[in-house]
């Protein structure tokens, strides 16, 4: 009997599951195989009852039932279980196949991971996916990239299966080679970090600040949902908030406030540091986490160290003063794309990708878990320009955080008088009163670095690239110390 598979999923945790229901759905035969084996002729007693899904018991079994060029894509932890099923997987493939990555892994690793397959003839896909259990059944977003090669194979199969923007367009496209699918990915969970850490501070404002009920912050956000901020994490933090224990006390109210993580941020904020690019706001996010996770530090700081008052925020207009909130989350948001966006422009410079801006911006549009009609925005500010140096400077863009910088100015006040802290609207703030000013104070500590080291700087009425040194004491030589920067 001829195979009749067209791809095999490995991988049978739930977002597994549910990408090969999916597929299934959109016609796809799909071999199903998992490392407990047993957990195969689960999947297809019960949640795969009734479909086309056809079971492997080994990888062997799994290959032989697919036709060419194979299709395996994995859904296994990101790491050392990755490079294992590599290595189990492709004694069995032919020149032309394809193994595909669809884990959170590291884009260097999604790099070398080609390399070595294509030595081998094989091809290879890095792909994020993003939506979670729900979007991995009903559409998610996807970002491949790998062996340009290979794309040809499995448009067909991701673009039916991804989410679709209004028009009907897939929210999934072709990225880039080699490590660039991951490395979107990557990014995109970055400013899912930042999306997560403003609304966070939203909300603290709202809870603390104003004393508000999970009620009246469930309709603060049902109203925000409404306009500019409309979004998945802003409707899931409404839905969250009206969400009730079992002794009918508001949910959120009984988690414990220590975030996880499981690396992506971190990841982001690590290759940023690379380029010299400043996501500021994703850094906080990332180290917000950490300060949450030090909980039990931080029970004990609160006995000692006392802030400025009650932490209450007094203001005279409380509805004018949850419409400024919300122009600060916005505004800030704004710039977390824009921060988001520099270092996908220069990661694509320095790894030799060719990246759509605008294209990227419409498979996050819908799917994923920063999918909102914001992105929409960001798609046609690319659209109307795709040599848009900085999201910030799109004319849009501009006039939008003009008419909410006064209220994002005004809470960033009132919080630091309170006593609440707003690192992610702070840093934004920064960012963008330092990116606006066209003389930075650097002048100073070029000349204390030339001070202290003979480290050299640059005149303002001398070529850039000339570098000069001063003897400032009179003890120093006249030797400079090399320039280069980092
Ligand atoms: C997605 C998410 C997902 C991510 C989780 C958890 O796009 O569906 O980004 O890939 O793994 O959100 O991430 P943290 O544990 O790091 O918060």
């Amino acid at each position: 009997m001829q195979p009749q598979g067209d791809i095999a999923l490995i991988g049978l945790a739930v977002m597994g599951q549910n990408l090969i229901l999916n597929m299934n759905d959109h016609g796809f035969t799909v071999v199903a195989f998992n490392r407990t084996v047993s957990k195969v002729d689960e999947f297809l007693a019960k949640e795969a009852k009734g479909t086309k899904v056809v079971g492997a018991h080994s990888i062997e079994e799994m290959c032989a039932k697919l036709k060419r060029p194979r299709r395996v894509m994995m859904l296994v932890k990101a790491g050392q279980a990755v490079d294992d099923f590599i290595a189990l997987v492709a004694p069995h493939l032919e020149p032309g196949d394809i193994i595909i990555d669809g884990g959170n892994s590291l884009f260097g690793d999604s790099e070398r991971r080609r390399k070595e397959l294509e030595a081998k003839g094989l091809l290879f896909i890095g792909t994020g996916v993003s939506g979670g259990e729900e979007g991995a059944r009903h559409g998610p977003s996807i970002m491949p990239g790998g062996s340009p090669a290979a794309w040809e194979h499995v448009k067909p199969i991701f673009q039916s299966v991804a989410a679709k923007v209004e028009d009907g367009t897939p929210c999934c496209d072709w990225v880039g080679e080699g490590g660039a699918g991951h490395y979107v990915k990557m990014v995109h969970n970055g400013i899912e970090y930042g999306d997560m850490q403003l609304i966070g501070e939203a909300y603290h404002l709202l809870k603390t600040g104003l004393g508000m009920s999970a009620d009246e912050i469930q309709a603060v956000f049902a109203e925000w949902n409404k306009g500019v901020l409309d979004s998945y994490l802003i409707e899931i933090t409404r839905d969250i908030m009206a969400f009730r224990d079992k002794d009918g006390k508001p949910m959120v109210d009984k988690i414990l406030d220590a975030a996880g993580q499981k690396g992506t941020g971190k990841w982001t904020v690590i290759d940023s540091m690379e380029h010299g690019i400043p996501i500021t706001l994703i850094s906080e996010a990332v180290y917000s986490r950490c300060v949450s996770a030090l909980k039990s530090e931080r029970v004990e700081a609160a006995k000692v160290l006392k802030g400025p008052g009650d932490g209450k925020i007094k203001v005279a207009d409380k509805k004018a003063f949850i419409d400024s909130i919300r122009d600060a989350l916005y505004a800030s948001k704004i710039v977390s794309y824009a921060q988001g966006y520099m270092l996908m422009t220069s990661a694509a410079k320095a790894y030799g990708w060719t990246l759509n801006y605008g294209g990227i911006a419409l498979m996050w549009r819908g799917g994923c878990i920063i999918r909102s009609r914001f992105l929409g925005k960001i798609k046609e500010a690319y659209d109307n320009n795709p040599k848009l140096g900085n999201l910030l400077l799109d004319p849009y863009f501009v006039k939008e955080v003009g008419d909410a910088q006064a209220g994002w100015r005004q809470v960033i006040a009132a919080a630091v008088t309170a006593g609440i802290p707003v690192p992610a609207f702070s840093t934004a703030l920064a960012f963008f009163d330092g990116y606006r000013t066209e003389n930075l104070p650097a002048n100073l500590l070029q000349a204390q670095r030339d001070f202290f080291g003979a480290h050299t700087y640059e005149r303002v009425d001398e070529p850039r690239g000339k570098f000069f040194h001063t003897n400032w004491t009179g003890r120093g030589g006249d030797t400079s110390s090399s320039t280069y920067t980092v």
